[in-house]
Parts: C-alpha cells; structure tokens; sequence
C-alpha cells in the first residue's frame, strides 16, 4: 500500500487530510510534537476509518529525531507538510518563534525528502502569501504582496525555499495556497480544536453562540465591499483535505509539468463577515450576538482565489457551500460542548 507522512497530522487540516487519504487507499503515518495538539483527532480518525494512526512524538526542528522517521519509513510515496504555527497575532508578537520553527522544521523535513529520495512532497501554504492583493480572483501568477504578519512572511519564504530546493534536487513538489479553511468532517468526530481564544472568525462565531464567548465583534464596517464588511474566500475543509489527496495522486501519475506547482484552494467566491453570520444563524436557529466595530489591524478588505488550475489539473472541485461550512462547525461546537474533555 502506498504509504504517505503527513507532518502535523494531529492538527485541524492534517487531521482532515489523513481521513481523506485513507479514504483513497494511501497508509498514512503522522509526525507532530504536539506542541499545539494533542492526539485527540487520531482517536476521531480512528472512529471514522477504522484506522489507527501512527504518530511518532517528534520536534522536526531536531534534524537527528525526523531522520530517525524517515530511516524507519523509507518506503514513502510522499510527505505532506502542514506543521507550522499559524496565529497571526503571536507571530506578531513572537516573529523569531516563528522563523524558527516554521522554516528550520521545513529545511530538516526538506532535507531529509533528499537524503531518502522521497519522490513527492506537498506544502501547506497560505492565500497570505498574496498580501493586500487588489486584482480579483487571485490567480497563482499574481505577484505577491507584502506580507501582512511574520506567520504569512513565513510561508512566502517557505514557498521560496522549495523554490531553489527544486531547482537544485530532483523531485516533485506542489504547494497548495489555502484561503479560510472552517467546518468539520460530517461524521462531527473531528473538527477545528482552537487552543485558547480563537482569532479566525468561523470559531468566534461558534464559540460565542455556544456562549464560550461574551459576544462577537464584527472587525470593519467602512470597507468598500457590498456590505462594508470584510470578504473572505471560505472553504470547507474537507474540500481542502480532498485537494491535498488529488495533488499527491497527480504527482504520482506523473502529470506534473514542472517540479514546483502552486495551486489555490478557494471556493472561487467571496463572502462577506455579515453573510457569514446570517449563514450561521440560518443553519444553527441562533441569533448571534455581535456588534460592529474598527477594522482590525492587517486585515485585507477582499479576497477570494481563481481556483481554475486546481479545477482543470487536479480534477477538484469544492462540494461544500457556507451554510454546510457553517453547520458542521455549530454542530463540532455542540460536540465539543457535550464532551467537554475536548475543549
Ligand atoms: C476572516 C474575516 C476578519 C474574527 C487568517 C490568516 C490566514 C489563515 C486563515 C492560517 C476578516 C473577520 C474575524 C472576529 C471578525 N490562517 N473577523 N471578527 O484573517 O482572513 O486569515 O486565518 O493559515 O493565513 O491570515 O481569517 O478568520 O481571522 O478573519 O470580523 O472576531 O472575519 O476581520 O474579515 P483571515 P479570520
């Protein structure tokens, strides 16, 4: 069977993933310290495939300890790589954490995709990467802007690092650029676990309505969108999971033109903070507590991906729409508010 690593496979996208990519016959192991996760997510996997997941407990910013895992696992087809720390506040706050850990784990796991001849690696990368981008929809080719925050300044050097490693080595590497991952996995065995205070809205919005939260502030009501509030690109996360699958099996088939291709994950759509709370309150029966208020430093105003290439040469296409997006997310509230362990 063929056997993919998925470093930060504890975390929300790498949790979603492996699901996915057991779900398309791959054997997956995972690599995640567990510095922002605990195993939790596996034992959910487990309920919804029937598979345990190895983790192996490692920091891959010890060079020694992730070749330890890739000299017991030489047999892999790929490694997709989603361990980084991704607030942006705290990167804000702590830039050389961010540096550190966010590109010395991507040079070791690099490094050692080299050193055992892994033939396919895929980059868990960011529509932060683009900036305050103004031509929409964002295509790959846009050139990208100034990074808003030292984590999205990370993923911009960590898309150029993979540049001049592909130049320099042989194999195959796809990068893929989220937009805003929110939702859970039908089943409600797994979904997003913020540690602490959430900053990305769809938790907010759950969490306030779960009454985990005082109230909601909508960030920015003088933009010059539809409704004067900001406009994203989200995207359920299985759709996103989904994409990491097609992007290994279109590396493996050998449809790649070149060895460094970059794909955006977005529905293709915008939709407003106002929109998404009626989405909330439409599915969940709730009324959201939330007022308006300033508009919160380092946001864009608008932003939503052209997701044609992923479309045409990865064969994806996003299933799930906001209002589904925002009912598995109320009701992993719900979970994680009836089991309370979780939260
Ligand atoms: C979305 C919209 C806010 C909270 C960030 C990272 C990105 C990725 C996803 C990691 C904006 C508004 C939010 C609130 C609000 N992270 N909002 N009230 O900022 O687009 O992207 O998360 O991979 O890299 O940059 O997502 O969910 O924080 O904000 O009004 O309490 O919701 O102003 O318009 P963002 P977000």
């Amino acid at each position: 069977m063929r056997k993919v690593l998925v470093t930060g496979g504890c975390g929300y996208i790498g949790a979603h993933t492996i699901v996915d990519l057991i779900d398309h016959g791959f054997e997956v192991i995972s690599v995640d310290n567990n510095s922002r996760s605990t195993t939790a997510l596996l034992d959910g996997i487990e309920r919804i495939t029937g598979h345990k997941i190895k983790n192996y407990k490692v920091d891959l910013c010890n060079f020694d300890d992730t070749g330890a895992v890739f000299q017991e696992n030489r047999d892999m087809v790929g490694i997709i790589h989603f361990a980084a720390y991704k607030t942006v506040p705290e990167s804000v706050a702590r830039p050389l954490l961010y540096f550190h850990n966010n590109l010395e784990s991507l040079i070791n796991v690099l490094r050692c995709v080299r050193d055992y001849k892994i033939p396919n690696f895929v980059f868990s990368s960011s529509c932060s990467v683009y900036g305050n981008t103004v031509a929409l929809p964002v295509a790959e080719d846009t050139p990208l802007g100034e990074a808003q925050s030292p984590y999205a300044r990370t993923k911009q050097m960590g898309e150029q690092i993979i540049f001049d490693y592909a130049r320099a080595y042989s194999g195959n590497n796809v990068l893929l650029r989220y937009f805003n991952p929110v939702g859970a996995h039908p089943s409600i065995e797994i979904g997003e676990l913020p540690l602490g205070k959430p900053d990305n809205l769809v938790p907010v919005i759950t969490q306030t309505a779960a009454g985990k939260l005082p109230e909601m502030k909508v960030w920015g009501d003088d933009y010059n969108t539809r409704d004067g509030s900001g406009i994203r690109d989200y995207i359920h996360v299985m759709d996103i999971a989904n994409a990491h699958t097609r992007a290994l099996q279109y590396l493996i088939e050998g449809k790649n033109a070149s060895n460094y291709e970059i794909f955006n994950l977005g529905i293709g759509k915008g939709v407003s903070v106002l929109e998404a709370i009626r989405a909330f309150e439409k599915v969940s029966g709730e009324k959201l507590n939330y007022t308006m208020g300033p508009r919160r430093p380092g946001d864009v105003e608008a932003i939503y991906a052209d997701n044609t290439r992923a479309r045409q040469l990865l064969g994806w296409e996003p299933r799930y729409n906001i209002e589904d997006m925002m009912r598995t997310a109320w009701q992993w509230e719900l979970h994680l508010k009836e089991n309370n362990s979780l939260s």
